[in-house]
């Protein structure tokens, strides 16, 4: 049910969110909000805090974790828009809304040879999530081309530039997460590319798949064959991705490791710290391909979890719960989980029911 539907969105309730996320779990929103301009965002924000409703953002849903029912205003800025301006030098401006699907953007700047993005290419989602986990693949992050993050602010509706350096961007990390964690609504963003060549081919196996010269292009290319063989894709195998991040340990924890398994992938940090490969963690556990109802590790890539169907939030954690164990108990490394769970804010009874747990206020 809709009212108040026009070019700017308008407020649904009780809305489906399954096709909504891209690990399929069965999620509803009480009133769901669909912007289109940054006015529109405005006025979804002034509206949820008019009744006091308590406000969830979605972007592409490509890396949330949605419980079975979400109280107040869930809200959608699919603000669109790739704009385009020649810089100093061989550099070029690019604005882009944050509705706009991150892989759609990464083509139009390999169409115009512009360097910066390719190795990016492939992630789901929407290019305004990209900077809360600081998008990053085959040795390229967003940190390295971003300039500015457009946003409204959830309290007040007025909107707001943050220059890069005050988003403070890390390995899938940014204050989005932290500091402005469900404060504000992301927008829009600048990014600066380059005509001039530059590309990042120290990943693996990414040097051996393209020419000695490679146009951006080819690396886009290249890129995109390598996630097709390892990573399913979310529209015919729901998954968030890395469901996991790469775990961080002391260079004392790592040294034993490897004394054990010499072969362990570790990619050493500038701070001293030793990065690990959760993948190959689970992997070492022989639990690749492993299935449990209705989750299952993927066969081609053990960081990534995928939902056959018919699973619950509830479901998938305790099956994430396993693997984590089964990591500390041979390893001693504890895994830290990657996507972003929503919280259900305790307010809401679906009408039509998902097989969720009903919640109610005064549970607590
Ligand atoms: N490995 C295994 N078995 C596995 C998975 C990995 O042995 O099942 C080994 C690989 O052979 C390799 C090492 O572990 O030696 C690292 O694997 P890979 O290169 O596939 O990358 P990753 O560390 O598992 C990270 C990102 C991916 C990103 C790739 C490429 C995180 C949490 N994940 O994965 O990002 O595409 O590097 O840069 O940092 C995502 O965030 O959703 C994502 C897919």
């Amino acid at each position: 049910m809709s009212i108040g539907r026009g070019a700017d969105g308008g407020l649904e309730f009780d809305r489906d969110l399954s096709f909504a996320n891209t690990l399929a779990l069965p999620s509803r929103a009480e009133h769901f909000w669909h912007a289109r301009t940054e006015s529109g965002v405005g006025d979804g924000l002034e509206l949820a805090n008019a009744h006091g409703w308590p406000i969830t953002v979605l972007g592409g849903g490509s890396n949330l974790l949605l419980p079975p029912a979400i109280g107040g205003l869930t809200l959608r800025a699919d603000i669109e828009g790739v704009a385009f301006r020649q810089g100093r030098g061989d550099r070029v401006h690019v604005e882009v809304g944050a509705g706009v699907g991150w892989h759609a953007l990464v083509e139009a700047c390999v169409g115009r040879e512009l360097w910066g993005v390719e190795n990016l290419a492939l992630i789901p989602g929407l290019a305004g999530a990209a900077p809360i986990q600081n998008i990053g693949a085959y040795g390229v992050e967003l940190a390295d081309v971003i300039d500015w993050v457009e946003l409204v602010d959830r309290r007040d509706a007025r909107m707001q530039r943050l220059d890069r350096d005050a988003c403070d961007l890390g390995y899938r990390d940014s204050v989005f997460k932290r500091e402005l964690a469900d404060q504000v609504v992301i927008t829009r963003l600048g990014l600066t590319l380059s005509t001039r060549p530059r590309p990042q081919l120290d990943y693996g196996v990414l040097r051996e798949r393209v020419a000695a010269t490679p146009s951006a292009r080819d690396v886009f290319e290249a890129v995109c064959a390598i996630r097709r063989e390892k990573l399913p894709d979310p529209i015919r195998t729901p998954n968030a991705g890395s469901f996991f991040k790469n775990p961080l340990v002391t260079a004392a924890v790592a040294s034993r490791l490897l004394r054990q398994l010499p072969s362990m992938p570790h990619y050493p940090q500038s701070d001293g710290q030793v990065k690990l490969a959760a993948g190959w963690l689970i992997d070492q556990c022989g639990l690749k391909g492993r299935r449990e109802g209705a989750f299952g590790v993927h066969d081609r890539q053990a960081l990534v979890l995928v939902h056959f169907g018919g699973g619950t939030l509830e479901g998938l954690l305790a099956f994430a719960d396993k693997l984590v164990d089964a990591v500390r108990e041979r390893f001693g490394v504890v895994l830290e989980r990657e996507p972003r769970r929503v919280d259900a804010s305790g307010i809401y009874t679906p009408e039509t029911g998902v097989g969720a747990p009903t919640i109610r206020a005064s549970d607590g």
